[in-house]
C-alpha cells in the first residue's frame, strides 16, 4: 500500500479537528488541575512546617571549612559538655568510618542539642527510637535539639552508604538516672 499523499490533488480533505472548549482536551485538563493542586498542598505542607514546626534544611545552621574544621573550636575536642541545668551540647565528627565521640551520656529529662559534621564524605546521623534524623556534609553543621524522656541506650548509626566501613559507623545514646551517673570523660581520648 502506497500512503496517500495529503498534497495530491484528489486527495481526501483531512478531517477537521475536534472542537474542544479552551482548545484543551477535558482529560489532559484535569491533570493540570490535579498537578496544580498538589503543587498548592506542597506549599502548604512547607510553609507550616517550616515557619510553625520549625522544621529546618541541613545548612540553615552554620558552614565550616571541612579541611580546617576538626582543628578549630569544639570540633577540636569532640564530645558532650553540660552547658546548664539540663542541658546538654554535644559535638560529633562523622567521618569515615566512625563517630567522635562513640558515646553520648546524659540525664534523663534532659535537652541535649547536637552538632554533626563531616571532614570528608556525606554521612548520615539516625538515633534510633527518636526522630532524629540528618544528613552530614561536608562543609555543613547539622543540628537537632531533643529531650531524652526516657532511660535507655539509643545506638546511632550513619545511614548514608559511605564506603566500606559504612555499616561499622555507631555509636550510642545513654541516657541513665541522675546527673550523678553521667560520666563523659572517657569520650575525647579515643584514637
Ligand atoms: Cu558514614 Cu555511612
Amino acid at each position: 500500500m502506497t500512503p496517500i499523499d495529503p498534497g495530491r490533488p484528489g486527495a481526501p480533505e483531512p478531517e477537521p479537528e475536534k472542537k474542544l472548549s479552551m482548545g484543551i482536551d477535558p482529560y489532559e485538563r484535569n491533570w493540570m488541575r490535579a498537578s496544580v493542586l498538589l503543587l498548592v498542598v506542597f506549599f502548604i505542607t512547607v510553609t507550616i512546617s517550616g515557619f510553625f514546626m520549625g522544621i529546618q534544611v541541613v545548612g540553615a545552621d552554620r558552614e565550616v571549612d571541612p579541611r580546617i574544621v576538626t582543628d578549630s573550636g569544639p570540633w577540636a575536642d569532640p564530645g558532650v559538655r553540660e552547658i546548664g541545668p539540663g542541658k546538654y551540647e554535644a559535638y560529633v565528627i562523622a567521618q569515615t568510618w566512625n563517630f567522635e565521640p562513640r558515646e553520648i551520656e546524659l540525664p534523663v529529662h534532659s535537652e541535649i542539642t547536637i552538632y554533626v559534621t563531616s571532614p570528608d564524605l556525606q554521612h548520615g546521623f539516625k538515633v534510633t527510637d527518636t526522630n532524629i534524623n540528618m544528613m552530614v556534609v561536608p562543609g555543613q553543621v547539622s543540628k537537632v535539639t531533643f529531650t531524652f524522656d526516657e532511660v535507655g541506650e539509643f545506638p546511632y548509626i550513619c545511614h548514608e552508604y559511605c564506603g566500606r566501613g559504612h555499616a561499622n559507623m555507631s555509636g550510642i545514646v545513654r541516657v541513665v538516672d541522675s546527673t550523678e551517673d553521667v560520666d563523659n570523660t572517657a569520650d575525647g581520648a579515643s584514637s
